[in-house]
């Protein structure tokens, strides 16, 4: 029996890659001031920015688009659109957005009050600054696993249930609610198990306190359930994701992941508490309730994709790149988190860059040493990301330097990753020549999309 396991799908619609060489690269860094979120993407040979809107739609999908009804009120693609909705998640109430950080800006408006807070894993960085808008503690609970890039657990996504006990008891009044991300992306893409999920939506309802998951990559956690989660090996995924939603009471979700859209999100809630409020705020800055700041064409991709999303050759693909990519680089000595996550493959800045400290942003450096080498885009999840610089000058730092290899689905081809593997071990050749950099303008929120840098 052959054993490699193969991109299930063929190609026919294809994209030149416009290849550069390292003197245009450096220049064309420079000129993005040391962003790589400046960058043209015609410029990079391989983004790996983000696996966020950038998949390859399925004959499907495109077909569906084309069968799609665009009226403003009642549209047919609506009521696809929420039918596939139902039909993954069980809950009743669906209330479409142009993408996930509109679902967490509308629920987080209705369901939270300045001085809450609200536990998770680990917050994205768009569902914390969302929350820190709206003066809530967004509050990373991950256990300790989950901060160690190298100590391996087949679940590093978990929640410290000791840590969220600790946090009800002692400021149980100021949680509206839990939320838990699957899969962990800014820990590594790491999954949550359904015993975690089970034994936190428990203490949660003790508690009074509904669970909404932050679900962009569900189809991925239910993979890694079905593969490691000792009695889910004989389930589908699909039966493994509604497991993990018939757990929780609501989620967010941004269908640029596992909707396998080029955009698009949602919220879908399993009682009508936040709903009448939700569809208030959605009307006065996304749409009508049946639209929410999408076109028909593209309710339609995501009712596809989530069907599409959950085939288990498809997942098996999806799982096994990252874990290609990540055994090529362990291979060499190249330090990652590991295992490897669902969407993505994390370089650890520090063990790859150790003669730089933490002022000189390490794996924001990375990422641009990665650009130079080989034209790749990675994204840096690290000190510019989650840091922060305080009124009197001084910085935060975050608790990993990563960068984020992030892979778009049904994109690329495994030679593709053959080639990203020879870059990284080169970059790593020359590591010692890598120098800090130093931010020059930044934002007050969010400055890793903005911020301009130089070498230091
Ligand atoms: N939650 C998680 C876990 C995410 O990964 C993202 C987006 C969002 C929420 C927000 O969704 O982009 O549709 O508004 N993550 C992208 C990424 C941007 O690159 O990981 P959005």
């Amino acid at each position: 029996m052959p054993r490699t396991i193969f991109e299930p799908f063929r190609i026919k619609s294809v994209e030149p890659i416009r290849v550069t060489t390292r003197e245009e690269r450096t220049r064309l860094l420079d000129e993005a001031r040391l962003n790589p979120f400046r960058l043209r993407a015609e410029d990079v040979l391989l983004d790996f920015l983000t696996d966020s809107g950038t998949g390859a739609m399925s004959a499907r999908q495109w077909a569906a688009m084309m069968d799609a009804d665009e009226s403003y009120a009642g549209a047919r693609s609506f009521f696809r659109f929420e039918a596939a909705v139902k039909d993954l998640t069980g809950y009743p109430f669906v209330i479409p957005t142009h993408q996930g950080r509109a679902a967490e800006r509308i629920l987080f408006s209705v369901a939270t009050k300045p001085g809450d807070v609200v536990p998770s894993n680990t917050h994205f960085d768009t569902t914390r600054a969302n929350l820190e808008h709206d003066g809530v503690e967004p509050l990373d609970l991950v256990i300790p696993e989950g901060l160690q890039p190298r100590t391996r657990h087949p679940f590093k996504g978990n929640i410290d249930l000791a840590r969220v006990e600790a946090l009800l008891a002692g400021r149980g009044e100021r949680v509206p609610f839990g939320m838990i991300t699957v899969t962990n992306n800014s820990g590594g893409g790491q999954p949550v198990s359904l015993a975690n999920l089970r034994a936190y939506a428990d203490l949660l309802h003790r508690h009074g306190k509904p669970l909404v998951l932050d679900a962009c990559r569900f189809a991925e956690n239910a993979m890694f359930v079905k593969l490691r989660e000792e009695g889910q090996a004989g389930r589908t995924p699909r039966e493994i994701a509604r497991a993990m939603f018939d757990l929780a009471d609501g989620c967010l979700v941004s269908a640029k992941k596992d909707g396998l859209a080029n955009i698009g999100g949602f919220i879908a809630l399993r009682d009508e508490r936040w709903v009448e409020a939700s569809r208030n705020l959605l009307i006065l800055t996304e749409g009508f309730p049946t639209y929410g700041g999408l076109a028909g064409r593209d309710l339609e991709a995501i009712a596809v994709g989530l069907e599409e999303v959950l085939h288990e050759d498809y997942l098996a693909y999806r799982l096994r790149t990252a874990e290609y990519l990540g055994e090529k680089l362990l291979a060499a000595g190249i330090p990652i988190v590991e295992p490897t996550g669902g969407h993505a493959v994390y370089l650890d800045a520090r063990g790859f860059l150790p003669h730089l400290g933490p002022e000189d942003y390490p794996a924001w450096a990375l990422s641009l040493a990665l650009y130079l080498e080989g034209g790749i885009r990675g994204v840096e999840i690290g000190s510019v990301m989650f840091g922060k610089r305080l009124d009197d000058g001084t910085e935060t730092y975050a608790p990993m330097e990563l960068v984020r290899l992030a892979f778009p689905r049904r994109v690329y081809t495994q030679s593709h990753f053959d080639y990203a593997a020879e870059v990284i071990v080169e970059a790593k050749a020359r590591a010692p020549e890598v120098r800090g950099v130093r931010i020059e303008r930044q934002a007050r929120t969010l400055r890793h999309f903005t911020a301009e840098l130089r070498w230091a």
